[in-house]
């Protein structure tokens, strides 16, 4: 593994509609780079705002932020969390809900005040208002610096499943079948998978001030190709990413096989 201070090269770079894709050798090196790059932008700030995804894609780039607190290099002590989701009725201590993979993952592991870690409560009375007070928030705390994110086998972001609109905000979202077959796999049965997510928007993720996009593996190369080379579509929301001015995809040779 690698120091906070090391820099670990991409093998190829490309730049189309608006979005720069690093290509590296493996998964291994994509969650080096990321966490290289969060830890530089959180300890160049006196307050930073991250924006957080879950998934199995950046459990590798906690680890390694986790590594580099470790070591003394990093401190999250004036960082506020915002994760993009969470399932609609499970509870925070269930073990697939998302606030529950993030203690497990990162928060519980590093220095930052739990009081400044937001995510979303899936199990709100009102769950519209929930979402709003989401959005006020991020905005009262100055904007998202540096959004986290994964991407889905059908391009989605967070759970901004393809039909999602360019302006929308926090809501609550129906996940489609492809996502709930995906996420079958962290739960006894397919049944079991919710039907229903709180998700920020794509206009929500698209007003923080850069996003970092992080791919690996085969099965994500033709949703990478079609976020940087396809069309700008909610067909596939990713490709909205095109209308960002500091937006980077970090990627795996796999992931980027289509490019
Ligand atoms: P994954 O999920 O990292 O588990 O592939 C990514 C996503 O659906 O956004």
């Amino acid at each position: 593994m690698t120091s906070a201070k090391q820099t670990i090269s991409p093998v190829r770079v490309v730049k189309k509609n608006g979005i720069r894709v690093e290509v590296y050798e493996d998964a291994e090196a994509v969650s080096a780079a990321a966490a290289a790059m969060i830890a530089g932008r959180i300890t160049a700030s006196s307050k930073f705002n991250l924006g957080l995804a879950t998934g199995s894609t950046p459990i590798k780039t906690y680890d390694e932020l986790v590594r580099i607190h470790e070591a003394g290099e990093l401190t999250f002590s004036h960082v506020t969390s915002f994760n993009l989701d969470e399932y609609v009725n499970l509870p925070p201590t269930h073990d697939q809900s998302y606030r529950y993979f993030m203690m497990k993952h990162l928060l519980d592991r590093v220095d930052i005040p739990l009081y400044n870690t937001f995510v979303l409560n899936g199990q709100a009375v009102d769950v519209d208002a929930e979402c709003s007070a989401f959005e006020g928030l991020i905005k009262a705390r100055g904007g998202v610096d540096l959004w986290l994110l994964g991407i889905g086998g059908n391009g989605h972001i967070g759970f901004n499943e393809p039909g999602s609109a360019v302006d929308s905000r926090t809501r609550v979202v129906t996940l489609d079948d492809c996502t709930r077959a995906d996420n079958a796999r962290f739960f006894a049965t397919l049944d079991d998978v919710p039907t229903h997510a709180v998700s920020a928007g794509v206009q929500t993720i698209t007003d923080s001030h850069a996003v970092l996009l992080l791919a690996t593996g085969a099965g994500k190369a033709n949703a990478v190709a079609a976020a940087v080379a396809g069309d700008c579509s909610v067909d596939c929301p990713a490709s909205l990413l095109q209308g960002h001015d500091d937006t980077t995809f970090m990627v795996d040779v796999q992931a980027a096989k289509m490019l």
